[in-house]
């Protein structure tokens, strides 16, 4: 049986000391603790925000959302919550679910993507019980039809993940693409490596609190990396998906897509459930492809906290809704 071992990425050449944000690293530490994650889920005080970031926990809520979308012109990519998976069991359950939602969607006619993370189909156990669910899901995409995107997890999981992916890659699947992070120094060649092969790439800035030997930390360093990356990706034969909400980033694809005379099919914007919904509506108003990552399911908690940490004003609406949900002191 395979196993993680030398998962973690090489490291980059040496790089200055950088401070990586703060708000990230606290919420995402915080977020590991029983309190905390007992606080988030069980209390039910947080549903409100919750509900902003999450279609739902059924298939049937995120077929709603999909349809939802379609209506206002705009694609989806449909993500069944769940990570870390830690048996065999869980493994399986977490591929049925994407059955699951690859049948709604089929049912309802609707043509949507579908992003899995390949630690929910049991990565972290081997990555044969990773790859055997994987192909399966692409296997049964492959006939209603639907394209897999394959979401890029932590460091520690990078090349495991690649590996997985190239694997099936190899069986000569081709409703397959994957997501790569800016912030990593190794980036640049991944993304060569999978551009020459005409795999599908998301090219997003990286949601996970990385070492600063392996990753950029300062936003100005991993826009810069963004955008050179987009710039020779624009340049090459695949697909690129652009997932950012970042406007000046949006507005650079854009100049460097029109500079190329880039072919609208070449490429596209992805944005998240809940953010930034007028920036979404304006670029398909302004003729561009936009696909929203939908997340449904119960196990929202990671996904969430990853929302929170992004940024700083999340915080603070999250606080300021606790404080107005907290009862009043009586006078006297
Ligand atoms: P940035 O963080 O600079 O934000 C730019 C602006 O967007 C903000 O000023 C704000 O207006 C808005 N915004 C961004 N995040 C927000 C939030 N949480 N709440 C409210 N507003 C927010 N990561 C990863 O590691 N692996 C993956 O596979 C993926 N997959 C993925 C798919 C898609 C479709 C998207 C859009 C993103 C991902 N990500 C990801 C997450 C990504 O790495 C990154 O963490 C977030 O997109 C936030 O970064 P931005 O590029 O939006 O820029």
């Amino acid at each position: 049986m395979t196993t993680r071992a030398g998962a973690a990425p090489l490291p980059g050449p040496s790089r200055p000391r950088q401070r990586p944000p703060l708000v990230r690293t606290v919420v995402l530490g915080l977020s590991r603790t029983r309190p905390v994650r007992h606080l988030v889920t069980r209390t039910g005080l947080f549903r409100p925000v919750v509900n902003r970031f999450i279609a739902g926990e059924t298939p049937n809520d995120a077929v709603t959302a999909v349809a939802d979308l379609h209506a206002r012109g705009l694609l989806a990519t449909v993500d069944l919550l769940g990570e870390a998976t830690v048996s065999d069991v869980l493994a399986r359950q977490a591929a049925l679910g994407y059955h699951t939602i690859l049948e709604a969607l089929s049912r309802r006619g609707l043509h949507s993507h579908v992003s899995v993370k390949l630690s929910q189909l049991g990565l972290d156990l081997s990555l044969d019980t990773a790859e055997t669910w994987l192909r399966e899901i692409v296997a049964h995409a492959q006939t209603t039809p639907t394209f897999v995107r394959v979401d890029m997890e932590d460091s520690g999981r990078l090349v495991a993940t690649q590996r997985v992916f190239d694997s099936v890659w190899d069986t000569g699947a081709r409703n397959l693409g994957i997501a790569l992070q800016a912030y990593f120094y190794r980036t640049p060649d991944d993304a060569r490596r999978f551009a020459a092969r005409g795999v599908s790439i998301r090219l997003c800035k990286g949601a996970y609190a990385e070492p600063q030997d392996l990753a950029y930390a300062r936003k100005r360093d991993v826009d810069d990396a963004f955008v050179r990356l987009m710039d020779e990706l624009l340049g090459s034969e695949s697909h690129l998906a652009i997932a950012t909400h970042d406007e000046r980033l949006i507005d650079q694809a854009k100049a460097i897509a029109a500079a190329r005379n880039v072919a609208i099919d070449r490429y596209e914007f992805q944005m998240l459930y809940g953010i930034r919904r007028d920036l979404q509506e304006l670029l398909v108003r302004q003729g561009y492809r936009v696909r929203v990552y939908v997340p449904f399911g119960a196990q929202w908690y990671p996904y969430f906290m990853r929302r929170l940490a992004e940024r700083p004003a999340n915080v603070l609406f999250l606080a300021r809704h606790l404080i107005r949900r907290s009862p009043r002191p009586k006078d006297g």
